[in-house]
């Protein structure tokens, strides 16, 4: 029964992304000239099977009717709204452009919407259905699997124009963790297909605080992980456009390990011209420098704190081990 109503509900999705995608190439329109103008191709538009929902309020459903689709399950799949003041229901996406959310079994299960001129909220989602749970997928992983599993190694960004965006320009291991912090099954599911994860969040306060969620998260199920902090642009789909492929890939190559990403963090925060200043850099290091595992690795970043703060290794040392060895 549960199955049934699944299936319903991918179905019916992947009827809408059908008519969504019509709409967005069969004529010439404002959902098509908008995709052209941040850069993408005809291939890689239709490679995501991108679309674009009319300025209209009920085209989509008329549509599904029409196909024999009943109204309550138009409804449970969340691609419709119920009017208030009288019978109906209405379309849920007006004159935007349309990303299908793909799971790896090919499942239309939701979609996100993005609005082609300044109105507001800028991106719309599906709402969480019984096939559709925001926090157990990844937008672009039914595309990226195959690239991830052979490079063993897959970057996490926020948003569908970042994969889409990188893919455009052939960096294909990429997906999005849907603008939701990263979840512990998100994590789980990027430990399956993949032995490094590298987050490259988008280079804001908010896009700092989830680099530091996803990393405790990504840490937590025993994930490799490191960090981009992008030189320019604000997002990875701004640097790619800016920089191009090799660049991005250079930053790639150069992201942090969780201690190197937080020692960066903490340089920024606290004033190592004076003493309080090192005292609360080392300090707020010093849980992290448990954490590792290897005492090499612990001692050559103590190494580095103690260059960066000039406070002496065994002073470090201390403050990580107890005050008793240091004073034996
Ligand atoms: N997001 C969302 N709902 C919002 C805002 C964002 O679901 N109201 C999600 C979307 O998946 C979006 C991602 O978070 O792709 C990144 O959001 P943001 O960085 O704000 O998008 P921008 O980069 O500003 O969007 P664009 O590049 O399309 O202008
Ligand atoms: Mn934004
Ligand atoms: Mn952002
Ligand atoms: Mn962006
Ligand atoms: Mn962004």
């Amino acid at each position: 029964e549960e199955i049934y109503r699944k299936n319903n509900i991918y179905q019916i999705n992947r009827e809408a992304a059908f008519y969504y995608y019509k709409n967005l190439v069969k004529e010439a329109n404002k959902g098509l000239n908008y995709l052209f103008e941040r850069g993408l191709s005809i291939k890689t538009i239709k490679k995501f099977g991108l679309g674009y929902a009319k300025d209209a309020w009920e085209a989509l459903n008329n549509y599904l009717l029409s196909k024999g689709y009943d109204q309550e399950s138009i409804f449970k799949a969340g691609l419709v709204l119920e009017r208030k003041k009288r019978n109906g229901y209405y379309d849920r996406f007006r004159n935007r452009v349309m990303f299908p959310i793909i799971n790896t079994t090919g499942k239309v299960i939701g979609f996100g919407g993005r609005v082609i001129d300044n109105n507001e909220p800028k991106y719309l989602n599906s709402p969480e259905t019984i096939a559709f749970n925001k926090g157990n997928n990844l937008f672009g992983l039914n595309l990226a699997k195959n690239e991830v599993i052979k490079m063993k190694q897959i970057i996490v960004v926020e948003g569908y124009m970042d994969v889409i965006g990188l893919y455009e320009r052939g960096i294909k291991n990429v997906v999005a963790s849907l603008g939701t912090a990263l979840t512990k099954n998100q994590a789980n599911l990027l430990k399956r297909y993949a032995d490094e994860v590298i987050i490259a969040y988008d280079a804001d306060t908010a896009g700092q605080a989830a680099t530091l969620r996803g990393l405790d998260i990504l840490r937590e199920v025993g994930c490799r992980v490191r960090v981009v902090r992008l030189s320019e642009g604000k997002d990875p789909d701004e640097f790619v456009r800016k920089k191009g492929k090799e660049a991005f890939l250079k930053e790639v190559e150069n992201a942090l390990s969780l201690i190197d990403y937080k020692i960066v963090l903490s340089k920024e925060e606290n004033d190592l011209t004076n003493p309080e200043g090192k005292v609360k850099f080392v300090k707020s290091l010093t849980q992290i420098l448990k954490q590792l595992k290897s005492p090499v690795e612990i001692d050559a970043y103590i190494k580095k704190i103690a260059q960066e703060s000039q406070i002496s290794p065994e002073a470090i040392k201390a403050e990580i081990y107890g005050n008793n060895r240091y004073n034996n």
